[in-house]
């Protein structure tokens, strides 16, 4: 199951192939991957993520789309466990005039559709950088509630410590 069947979703899309270019240059803004973290690297070339969304039973992706369709970020669930029913969330608006524009939220909104009625999970969940209030307001909005925090450790995120924010099936 990755590109799962994508119905009636005014916000997101299939991610194509052609796609990818655009990721790329997102990905090397540093105010983005400052806020993201790398979704490329020298471990994860741009063939090999392609290939593990097409294949990666534990990952799901999605193209997040303007009105006219074209590509504005993307949005990703990844460490599905289809035991346990959960996953993680990953979102990015890679292009900014579309930031505080409410079409995050319609995008995680959407997304959470196809997790909890279509794909059957439980709870999705999402670390998000203290200070990135933009994006801790938008999840709350779409449903995402504070449930504890992960002290920095230098490694990913450098010296931010980042907020868990979860939604559970009942509750959305
Ligand atoms: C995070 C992100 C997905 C949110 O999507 P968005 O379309 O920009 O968000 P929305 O417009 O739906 O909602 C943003 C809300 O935050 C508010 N907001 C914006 N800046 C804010 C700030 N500095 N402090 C508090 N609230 C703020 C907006 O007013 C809006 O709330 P409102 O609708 O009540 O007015 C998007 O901004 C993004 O991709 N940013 C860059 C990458 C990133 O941060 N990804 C998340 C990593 S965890």
């Amino acid at each position: 199951m990755v590109l799962a069947p994508i119905g009636n979703y005014r916000r997101i899309r299939r991610l194509n192939y052609d796609d990818l270019n655009t990721l790329v240059c997102w990905d090397n803004d540093p105010e983005i991957n400052r806020l993201t973290g790398r979704k490329f690297h020298e471990n994860v070339h741009v063939d090999g993520w392609w290939e593990a969304i097409l294949r990666d039973r534990s990952r799901i992706g999605f193209a997040i789309a303007a009105d006219d369709g074209s590509l504005i970020g993307d949005v990703e669930l990844e460490q599905i466990s289809w035991r346990t029913k959960e996953a993680e969330l990953r979102i990015a608006i890679g292009d900014k005039q579309f930031w505080g524009r409410g079409f995050g939220t319609e995008a995680v909104r959407e997304v959470l559709r196809i997790a909890f009625d279509a794909m059957n999970l439980e709870r999705i969940y999402l670390r998000v950088q203290e200070d990135n209030l933009r994006a801790i307001r938008s999840y709350g909005k779409a449903g995402f509630r504070k449930v504890g925090r992960l002290i920095a450790n230098g490694r990913l995120t450098g010296a931010v410590d980042l907020v868990l924010m979860e939604v559970v099936r009942d509750s959305h």
